[in-house]
C-alpha cells in the first residue's frame, strides 16, 4: 500500500493521478488532513484518512499498513516544519514502512536559501530514523512565477529580484511523476534525487516569452532585495513570507536554483515541461 500526504495538494493531486495509472486504486491511500476535501478521491477508490502533522495521533493511524510513504512538506512556513515531518516520521516508523519518500529542496543539504533549512533538518531526522528513504530534491516550481502573471500583464512588468540568475524550473506535474517514478520502482532505497527542468532561463527570459505569448510588452524589473520586499508587503503578503521569497531570489542571482543535471528528465523518462508551456497553461 502506497500512502501520499498532503494528497488534496497540488504535487499530492498530481501524484495520486499519476500512482492511479499504475497501481489500483485499493492500493493507494491520500492522507489528508480534512477529508472532505479528497471525496472525489474516494469516489475513484483511493483509501482517505485523516492525517494532520499537527496531530500525531492521525498520522499513526493513517500510515498504518503501508509499504510506502510519500511526505509532501507542510506549506505552512508559520508553522514548526521540521516538528510538522517529525511526527510523520515517528509514524512511518511505527508503522514500519519500507520506504518513506520525502519532498524535498534542491540541493537542501547545502542550499543556503532560508526555506532550505527546514528541509535540511527533516532530511537529517529522516536519515537518524533509520528508515529506508528516498529524498525528491525538487527545485523552483514554474508555478510559483507564472501564478502572477495576470497582474504582471496587466502591469507590462514582471518585478523580482533575481537578476540574472537562472531558474531551472519544472513544472509541478513533473515533479509529481519523479515521486510516482520512485514509488513504483524497485531499487530505491537511500537514493537522493536533484529535481529540476531541462532549460534553465532568466527572467527577462520569461518575460520575453510572456511578452510573445499575451501579445502585450511585459518587461522584467529587477528591483534591489529591499524595493522586492516593499513591493511584496504592498501587495499584502506577510512580511515573513515577502523574505523567504526575497531569499530565494537572491539566492536565485546567485545561481542556487539553477541545474544542469537532467535528473529529473531521466527519472521521468521524458523531457520536463518547458517554460513556453508553462506560460501557455498559466495564460489559458
Ligand atoms: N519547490 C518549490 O518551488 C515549492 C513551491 C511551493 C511549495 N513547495 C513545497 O512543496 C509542497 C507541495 O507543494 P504543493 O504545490 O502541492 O503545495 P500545496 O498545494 O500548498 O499543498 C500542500 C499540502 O500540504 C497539506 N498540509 C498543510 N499543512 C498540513 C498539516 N498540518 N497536516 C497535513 N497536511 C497539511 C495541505 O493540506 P490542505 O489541502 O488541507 O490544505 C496541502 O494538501 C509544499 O507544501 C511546500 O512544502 C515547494
Amino acid at each position: 500500500m502506497i500512502v501520499v500526504t498532503g494528497a488534496t495538494g497540488k504535487l499530492g493531486r498530481y501524484a495520486v493521478a499519476g500512482l492511479l495509472e499504475k497501481v489500483p486504486a485499493s492500493e493507494i491511500v491520500a492522507a489528508v488532513r480534512t477529508p472532505e476535501k479528497a471525496a472525489d478521491l474516494a469516489a475513484l477508490g483511493v483509501g482517505v484518512r485523516e492525517a494532520d502533522y499537527d496531530r500525531p495521533e492521525t498520522l499513526v493511524s493513517a500510515f498504518q499498513g503501508a509499504d510506502k510513504v510519500l511526505l509532501i512538506s507542510g506549506n505552512d512556513l508559520g508553522a514548526d516544519r521540521v516538528a510538522q515531518h517529525q511526527a510523520a516520521i515517528d509514524a512511518a516508523k511505527d508503522a514500519g514502512v519500507a520506504l518513506l519518500a520525502y519532498t524535498s529542496e534542491l540541493r537542501a543539504d547545502t542550499s543556503p536559501l532560508k526555506l532550505a533549512a527546514a528541509h535540511k533538518e527533516t532530511e537529517q531526522n529522516i536519515q537518524n530514523s533509520g528508515l529506508p528513504f528516498v529524498f525528491l530534491r525538487n527545485g523552483w516550481y514554474f508555478e510559483n512565477q507564472t501564478m502572477m502573471l495576470g497582474p504582471a500583464i496587466q502591469h507590462g512588468a514582471i518585478l523580482g529580484a533575481a537578476g540574472e540568475g537562472r531558474f531551472a524550473s519544472a513544472a509541478i506535474a513533473d515533479y509529481a511523476a519523479a515521486a510516482v517514478a520512485v514509488l513504483t520502482q524497485s531499487g530505491q532505497e537511500n537514493k537522493i534525487y536533484e529535481l529540476a527542468g531541462d532549460a534553465p532561463y532568466t527572467m527577462a527570459e520569461m518575460a520575453t516569452e510572456v511578452t510573445k505569448q499575451a501579445g502585450k510588452p511585459v518587461a522584467y524589473n529587477n528591483l534591489s532585495p529591499q524595493e522586492y520586499q516593499n513591493a511584496l508587503v504592498g501587495f499584502g503578503l506577510p512580511a515573513f513570507m515577502a523574505e523567504y521569497l526575497v531569499d530565494a531570489e537572491v539566492c536565485a542571482a546567485q545561481g542556487e536554483l539553477d541545474d544542469s543535471s537532467h535528473t529529473l528528465h531521466t527519472l521521468i523518462g521524458r523531457p520536463t515541461g518547458t517554460l513556453a508551456e508553462a506560460v501557455a497553461a498559466a495564460l489559458k
